[in-house]
């Protein structure tokens, strides 16, 4: 087991992520834990299909460690994460008398960790949760750092609050049922943090990729197991000292080159109404975007820009995009949230490791062109 503590400005607010295989059956010992002797009622939140795989083993081990603890089942998918689900968690929650010493347990993948955290962060004005994730994209991204909320028609995760979990128990054994595609779409996340972090997180997710080429997930459990803690480690370095993404960081660790890929990325995802792509896929053809554009720019070298369309080809197979329309996403993009002072902030590299905020009024529209028309080719 890997073990890494989060430590945070705020030290009430840190907590222990622990990884292993197979370590799903010690939940209820570790919420005991984390949530301390006086908990007495969790709320597992989880939708069917997880719960059916790992509802069971969550309840029993709960249980064992002296906890009632209380399913609630949301439905499966991005639309889950609605006020309306808030709501009937809110009122389960009120109707069970869950008191502020009671917790929640967030048993899935990103969508049930944000609104199971989100839950958490406003029933009773806060109560302690765990995330328990089980998708490659829960574990190595969505877990960490404390970002919870929900979607309005209007556009994704426009509400929330940052609530810190008490902790995060992550078993990589549970990756072993996850559909190839959001398997692949947690290996695009891995490519995004590697390519941020630097050469050691790069190379190591890139070795991961080829052993995985060759053999299975299952032959991988120890390898994985590093994998996942490393890219915890890593996201745990940038969350620890821009806890809230204060606006006003541009540096080369802000909580804000986090975003890299998610300029195109989101674009992407808007203009196809979250219909073609898997959030890791935008995200993957979104860094090779970016990744073209700083080559353009001259701040990237030819080799440093092949070993990441490499590192991105070895995740898996992205969505046809031949059919999109350049100009289309272009404005999607320059209608991103993520906008400051106006002007849309691109993530950019200048090297592995060396991630640099950019605002689109240095980028010549026509290079941002070029590099979206070449990057909608590249996936066929
Ligand atoms: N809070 C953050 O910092 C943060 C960061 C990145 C993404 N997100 C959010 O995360 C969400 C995406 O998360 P996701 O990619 O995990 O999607 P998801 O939660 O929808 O899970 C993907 C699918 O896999 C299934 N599944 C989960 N675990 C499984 C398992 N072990 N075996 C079999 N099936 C399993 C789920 O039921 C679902 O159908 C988005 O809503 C995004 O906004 C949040």
């Amino acid at each position: 087991v890997e073990r890494l503590r989060v430590t945070l400005s705020t030290p009430r607010h840190s907590y222990e992520i622990k990884v292993g295989s197979n370590v799903l059956p010690s939940l209820g010992h570790n919420a005991r834990d984390w949530l301390g002797k006086d908990a007495h009622r969790v709320a597992v939140i989880s939708n069917n299909t997880v719960f059916d795989l790992y509802g069971q083993q969550s309840l029993h081990s709960l249980k064992t460690a002296g906890f009632a603890p209380l399913e609630l089942i949301v439905s499966d998918g991005e639309t889950a994460k609605s006020l309306t689900t808030i709501q009937k968690t809110l009122e389960s929650l009120s109707i069970q008398r869950f008191e502020r010493s009671d917790g929640i347990i967030a048993l899935g993948g990103g969508v049930v960790g944000d609104l199971a955290g989100f839950t958490a962060a406003i029933y009773m004005r806060g109560i302690p949760f765990i995330q328990v994730p089980t998708t490659l994209l829960a574990q190595i991204d969505s877990s960490v750092g404390g970002k919870t909320g929900v979607n309005l028609p209007t556009g994704k995760n426009l509400i929330g609050a940052f609530h810190q979990p008490a902790g995060v128990l992550t078993d990589v054994n549970t990756l072993r049922t996850l559909p190839r595609r959001e398997l692949s779409s947690g290996l695009f996340e891995c490519v995004k943090q590697g390519v941020i972090s630097g050469e050691r997180l790069f190379s190591q997710t890139l070795r991961f990729l080829d052993a995985m080429d060759t053999s299975r997930l299952e032959n991988s459990a120890s390898q994985l197991e590093k994998l996942v803690a490393a890219h915890c480690k890593f996201k745990a370095s940038i969350v620890r000292q821009d806890e809230r993404e204060q606006r006003s960081r541009t540096d080369r660790r802000s909580r804000r080159i986090l975003n890299f890929g998610h300029t195109t990325g989101h674009a992407l995802e808007a203009v196809t109404r979250y219909r073609r792509f898997k959030h890791g896929e935008a995200v993957g053809l979104g860094l090779i975007v970016a990744s073209q554009l700083s080559k353009d720019l001259g701040m990237l070298s030819a080799a440093e820009l092949e070993s990441i369309l490499e590192a991105v080809g070895k995740c898996g197979p992205l969505p046809a995009t031949d059919d999109l329309d350049a100009t289309a996403i272009v404005k999607a993009i320059s209608q991103d949230k993520k906008r400051n002072a106006g002007s849309v902030q691109w993530v950019l590299l200048e090297g592995i490791g060396n991630p640099r905020i950019v605002s689109e009024t240095e980028i010549p529209p026509r290079l941002i062109r070029q590099a979206l028309r070449r990057a909608l080719k590249s996936s066929n």
